[in-house]
């Protein structure tokens, strides 16, 4: 073999053994170290923790010690909070690469849950936004838990009197999502034809409602027992994928957000109008490559072709809170709750969403604490 070759080998087999042992390292799971004892006089409260990757199972109720506010810090007693795959994503630390920044081998930070409403208990001597007594939502890490503490000028705003707290729990991850991924990535314009793949799902009841306020034709897909749902939130027409693959249709489409990648990217292109858009929200999930091929293959694709398609990555946003907020105090705007589970239970309500047929947004109820 000429040396060349030899070394292009010796090359390849570092690289090899480099990427087996990265791959070893970023999915393995040594499992829990103990509980942190809480010193006795501190003051604490519930929470729902993670301190090792796994299923549902491997998520712990705990007595942790209460947050102290800084001076520029809120702490919200909460009334409810909401899950979403990202929660199941962070329990699981799953797509492993996610492990790289989240922690390898066990996450780094035990906090679970993003989404909440409540009531502010105390703030801090520098706080000028909120005061004691103010009802309000937000996303916050360590949401799962009675008590969540953040600085008064992230993600978290007054609660509209006419909402419930269930209600405003609800919208952070999901709605935020989808009115970004509408507005803001699918430049979304009234009169314009959108198709939301998902539509009955945590984000999708809220893209239904937001294309609609915002002045476009929107047709659903979600299977058979969810089409009145679907249309009763305002959808001008629904495609049962049981019976009916969308990409076969007539129609032509403006824009198409995607929840679910089940359908291929050329096949979305078929409905979609020349130089329309398409944003990517959710797909396969896996805990190696399959989450990431649409998208890859959307940013390949990409340069060779007049449609936009591309993925997304939501950030709540106060602005985006605040105009959700006044969409819901006018009733143009209303979380579609399917269950609710006490704080206690936070697993069951994961293990619930992972099965992918949530109807809507599944809730804790942080008031029905148990022992
Ligand atoms: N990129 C981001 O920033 C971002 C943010 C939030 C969420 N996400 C992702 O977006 C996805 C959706 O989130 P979610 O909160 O809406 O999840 P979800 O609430 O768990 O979605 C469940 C819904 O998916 C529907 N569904 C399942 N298979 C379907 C299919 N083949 N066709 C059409 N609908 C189908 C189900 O409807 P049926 O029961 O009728 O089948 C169910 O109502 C997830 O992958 C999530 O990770 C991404």
């Amino acid at each position: 073999m000429k040396l060349r070759y030899k070394i292009l080998n010796g090359l390849l087999a570092v690289v090899g053994t480099l990427v087996l042992a990265l791959a070893i390292t970023i999915s393995y799971s040594p499992g829990c170290t103990p509980p942190p004892v809480v010193a006795s006089g501190t003051e604490t409260m519930k929470a729902v923790v993670s301190r090792c990757y796994g299923g549902p199972e491997s998520l712990e109720y705990l007595d942790v010690e209460k947050p102290d506010p800084g001076p520029n810090d809120i702490v919200v007693r909460l009334e409810a909070a909401a899950v979403n795959p990202l929660d199941y994503h962070y329990m699981r630390g799953s797509p492993y690469v996610m492990r790289l920044s989240m922690g390898i081998g066990r996450p780094d930070d035990p906090r679970m849950g993003v989404d909440f409403a409540g009531v502010v208990v105390e703030t801090g001597d520098d706080v000028s936004r909120f005061a004691v007594g103010d009802a309000v939502f937000g996303g916050r890490a360590g949401a799962f838990a009675e008590y969540v503490v953040m600085p008064e000028d992230r993600a978290i705003v007054a609660k509209p009197d006419n909402v419930s707290f269930e209600q405003a729990a609800a919208i952070p991850i999901a709605a935020v999502t989808a009115l970004q991924a509408l507005r803001d990535h699918g430049r979304l314009e009234a009169g314009e034809k959108v198709l939301i793949n998902g539509a009955s799902g945590g984000v999708g009841t809220y893209a239904v409602q937001i294309a609609k306020a915002l002045g476009a034709e929107v047709h659903g897909v979600c299977s058979t027992r969810n089409v009145d749902m679907v249309l009763g939130l305002g959808a001008d027409h629904v495609f049962d994928y049981k019976q009916e693959n969308y990409t076969d249709s007539d129609n032509e489409y403006d824009l198409i957000v995607d929840m679910v990648g089940s359908q291929s990217l050329t096949a979305n292109r078929g409905v979609l109008k020349p130089g329309g858009r398409m944003v990517i929200v959710g797909g396969l999930k896996g805990n190696w490559l399959a989450p990431f091929w649409q998208p890859l293959k959307a940013m390949m694709l990409s340069p060779f072709i007049d449609e936009e398609i591309g993925m997304m990555l939501a950030e709540i946003r106060s602005e985006d809170l605040e105009f959700l907020a006044g969409l819901m105090a006018d009733g143009r705007l209303g979380s579609r709750i399917d269950r609710r589970y006490p704080l206690a239970d936070t697993a069951e309500a994961l293990r619930y969403l992972e099965t992918q047929r949530a109807r809507g947004k599944v809730i804790i109820d942080v008031t029905a604490l148990s022992e």
